[in-house]
């Protein structure tokens, strides 16, 4: 009695560490040829016998194909059909007829099929040949399926490490790709940006300078206007040739209305010519945390979008509130062509224009200043009624 109760303990000792150390090779070896090698030691192992022949099969490409094998006759290189409906209960199989490559040397024995399956299928199976007919018992089956769960998720885990990693390399490579395109992106596009920020305030400059009229005494506020705008074009020129595209800088408590209102001085003259009236709808407390020059320069190109916009007598609306998240809001809307529905979605893209002479740039250089900021802009526009232009911007 006693004598079976240590047998019985030694069989349970044994199954443990056999079980353990198949789950220490699956978990840490990140090689599937070692994998299967050690697999197959640990199965023949488990079944007692040294006298058996192993082979291993994978599922790939829709077939099973040898990884592995270790016998001394030729193993068929696909699995042979007929080992295939024993896979059918993913259990282990016990198969009395041995198939035709291992007869010579298996004549007395049996075949024993073990499944590599994880919960949802079959990843493979390792199918063993013994010389002599064994006795399993159903504690060995269950070893021995319970080491193909485990060597089938050591064979996924491979797999999955392998897979993660192509993936990974793919993903830098992207990357790397991406960044490469934007840089080119960013120099072929370099003259055309700085063309366009000197166009707009020079524009509005020109506008000043027809003002002042010959002969008579400078107005000193005109020629204060003219000189805010002019250097202006100089800080944008700057700022581009330092950064190639618009980066934040000096990030300040800016008093919206006040911003717009110099915005809108700069373009007197343009409005005057156009007789286009300025509706203003300002809550004067509203305050963003931004940089005034990049802020001016997109009210700039949004004002100026407007003015060609409307016809004579055309009207602007630009309202100054607190948006619904706690943000401020800038709204510039006027009465002018409005945009077809089909060129809505690419306003903002780099060099789309409808206009004889447009550079194309002005939203787009609008959308990155904005985006710069953590800011939103949004547009809203019917054909022959009008445009809007909504922009949300960090609150002060
Ligand atoms: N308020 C608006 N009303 C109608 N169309 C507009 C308005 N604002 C922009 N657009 C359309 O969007 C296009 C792109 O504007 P964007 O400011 O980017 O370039 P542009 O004005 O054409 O050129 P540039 O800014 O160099 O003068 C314009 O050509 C025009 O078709
Ligand atoms: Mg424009």
């Amino acid at each position: 009695m006693e004598g079976r109760r240590t047998e019985r303990f030694i069989c349970t000792l044994n199954t443990i560490s056999t079980i353990s150390s198949a789950v220490h090779m699956a978990c840490s070896s990140l090689n599937t040829d070692i994998l299967l090698h050690l697999a197959v030691e640990i199965l023949t192992e488990a079944l007692g016998s040294k006298d058996v022949f192993c082979a291993v099969y994978l599922y790939e490409d829709q077939r099973f194909n040898l990884k592995f094998y270790k016998a001394p006759f030729e193993v068929p290189a696909v699995a042979p059909k007929e080992l295939l409906k024993f896979l059918r209960h993913r259990t282990v199989a016990v198969v009395e007829e041995i198939p035709e490559f291992a007869k010579e040397h298996c004549q007395e024995g049996m075949l024993l099929i073990v499944p590599l399956s994880l919960k949802d299928r079959i990843i493979g199976f390792v199918p063993i040949c013994t010389k002599e007919k064994i006795y399993i018992d159903n504690l060995q089956e269950e070893i021995l399926s319970t080491l193909g769960v485990i060597f089938a998720m050591g064979i996924e885990l491979i797999r999955l490490h392998s897979e993660t990693n192509r993936r990974l390399e793919e993903i830098r490579a992207m990357q790397a790709r991406l960044i490469e395109n934007e840089r080119i992106v960013t120099i072929q596009r370099l003259p055309a940006g700085i063309a366009h920020e000197i166009k707009n305030p020079l524009a509005a400059a020109y506008g000043i300078a027809q003002m002042f009229k010959p002969g008579e005494p400078v107005e000193p506020d005109l020629l204060n206007r003219l000189l805010k705008t002019l250097y202006r074009t100089k800080e944008q020129v700057f700022e581009l040739l330092k950064h190639s595209k618009p980066t934040l800088q000096k990030l300040e408590t800016v008093r919206l209305s006040k911003l717009l209102e110099e915005t809108i001085s700069l373009l007197t003259y343009e409005l005057r010519k156009k007789s286009v009236e300025v509706i203003r709808e300002f809550d004067e407390r509203v305050a963003a945390y931004v940089d005034s020059s990049q802020m001016g320069q997109v009210f700039l190109n949004l004002i100026m979008n407007a003015i060609d916009a409307v016809k004579e007598n055309g009207r602007i609306r630009i309202r100054v509130k607190n948006g619904y998240d706690g943000s401020a809001q800038v709204i510039i809307a006027d009465d002018g062509a409005g945009i077809p529905e089909e060129n809505l979605k690419r306003l903002f893209v780099p060099f789309f224009t409808t206009k004889e002479g447009g550079s194309g740039l002005g939203l787009s250089i609008c959308l990155q200043i904005i985006k710069n900021h953590n800011g939103r802009i949004a547009v809203k526009s019917k054909p022959g009624k009008g445009t809007v232009f909504s922009i949300l911007l960090p609150s002060a």
